[in-house]
């Protein structure tokens, strides 16, 4: 009944825009490929990673199977085992932790900053002892830059560096964000992304890289990725994984590539609109001083005590989509409880998963579509 009333719905991230504008590009990329039949190891796997170096400013890019294995694939060229721990924020998606886990290292979650989201220096200091404290080493961290921001790497690469930890940057959803100038893929010993196909630099199906200037960990995971190679694939020195990105979606992303920095600055503008458009009825996201972000997420946080299902389900009703990214912090999550947290647990990565909710945002979100956001919003917030 009254169907023909009901607002139409608009998508969350809208990946049909994106293939029409890109369309007879895309298919002619993957025709070449169809035609050379390289379908692992092709030239354009080559190209990419030449093109994500030069875009990112990295010396080495190994691309691989997904930002998972991306992760998981530098945490074994470094001989992470039991016995060691990594710290990690608790407020992002699991594959944060659960890489560490994979290894038989340990997991330790820390607290995040309530405005930025990112990795609280302070709580990652506490991680250390608490990790200390329980008979762990611990070797590595792995700041994430969670939903598009950078986090702050200055102050959490003086504090790795003050405890002899390394640094795996996890920018599965920031690639192309920058941080003091700088684009993510330099800092640390490495930088793990993933091209999802929703994330701001996505293919059509699952694919990943990993940044680093350090040649020998570079040479390490061009090993891995392959089962372990070492004069050939048939000749196995090390523990490895079928790690490899595959030509057709190496094809894909250098099409998307030559768009990105557009699409980045329009989600900026989508960013912006939405921030001036929430004013104070909902608390908008805050980019930190000397931090872009690319926006992979749109996160607000609704006042202590909203009813989150009220809201989100007043905007379905009008055929807007939300996400909830992630109403369980990792900690929280059942394959996670027995690992250690920070030392005074981590109360605000609690109080986000209770209190957050992603609007929709892509690079094609026009300003009609969404000023019907905002209203909705508004609207939301006073019934
Ligand atoms: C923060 C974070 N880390 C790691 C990953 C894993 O990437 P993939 O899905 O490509 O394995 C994701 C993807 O959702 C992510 O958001």
């Amino acid at each position: 009944m009254n169907q023909h009333l009901r607002p139409s719905s608009i998508p969350f991230i809208d990946v049909v825009a994106q293939r029409q504008r890109l369309g007879k590009s895309i298919d002619e990329a993957v025709s070449r490929v169809l035609t050379h039949c390289q379908f692992l190891g092709g030239p354009e796997v080559t190209q990419l990673e030449a093109e994500l170096a030069a875009f990112s400013g990295a010396k080495h890019v190994v691309s691989c199977s997904s930002g998972t294995d991306a992760l998981l694939m530098v945490l074994m060229a470094k001989g992470l085992g039991p016995g060691d721990a990594v710290i990690c924020p608790s407020f992002t998606f699991c594959a944060t932790g659960e890489t560490v886990a994979l290894t038989g290292a340990t997991p330790v979650f820390v607290d995040v900053d309530e405005e930025t989201f990112n990795m609280d220096p302070a709580s990652l200091k506490r991680g250390i002892a608490s990790a200390r404290k329980a008979g762990l080493k611990p070797k590595a961290v792995i700041p994430v830059d969670l939903f598009g921001q950078s986090a702050d790497h200055d102050a959490i690469a003086a504090i790795a560096d003050e405890a002899g930890l390394f640094v795996l940057d996890d920018a599965a959803q920031g690639f192309g964000a920058s941080y003091k100038g700088r684009r993510l893929g330099t800092f640390g010993l490495a930088t793990a992304t993933s091209f999802f196909p929703a994330k701001p630099l996505g293919c059509f199906g699952d694919g990943g890289a990993i940044l680093t200037d350090d040649d020998e960990l570079a040479a390490s995971l061009r090993s891995i990725r392959v089962h372990g190679q070492g004069t050939d694939k048939y000749d196995n020195v090390r523990l490895g994984l079928t790690g490899r990105l595959d030509t057709m979606q190496a094809a894909i992303l250098i099409e998307k590539l030559k768009i990105f920095d557009d699409e980045i600055a329009s989600r900026n503008k989508v960013a912006e609109r939405y921030a001036r458009g929430l004013g104070n009825v909902v608390k908008a996201p805050r980019l930190a001083k000397g931090c872009t972000s690319v926006w992979a997420q749109y996160t607000i946080r609704l006042p202590r005590g909203s009813n989150r299902d009220a809201f989100a389900a007043a905007l379905k009703a009008q055929g807007i989509p939300t996400a909830i990214y992630y109403p369980k912090s990792i900690h929280q999550q059942t394959a996670y409880r027995h690992y250690p947290v920070a030392e005074g647990g981590l109360p605000v990565s609690e109080a986000l998963s209770a209190d957050v909710i992603s609007l929709p945002m892509h690079a094609y979100l026009d300003a009609a579509t969404q000023d019907r956001i905002v209203a909705a919003v508004h609207g939301a917030m006073q019934g």
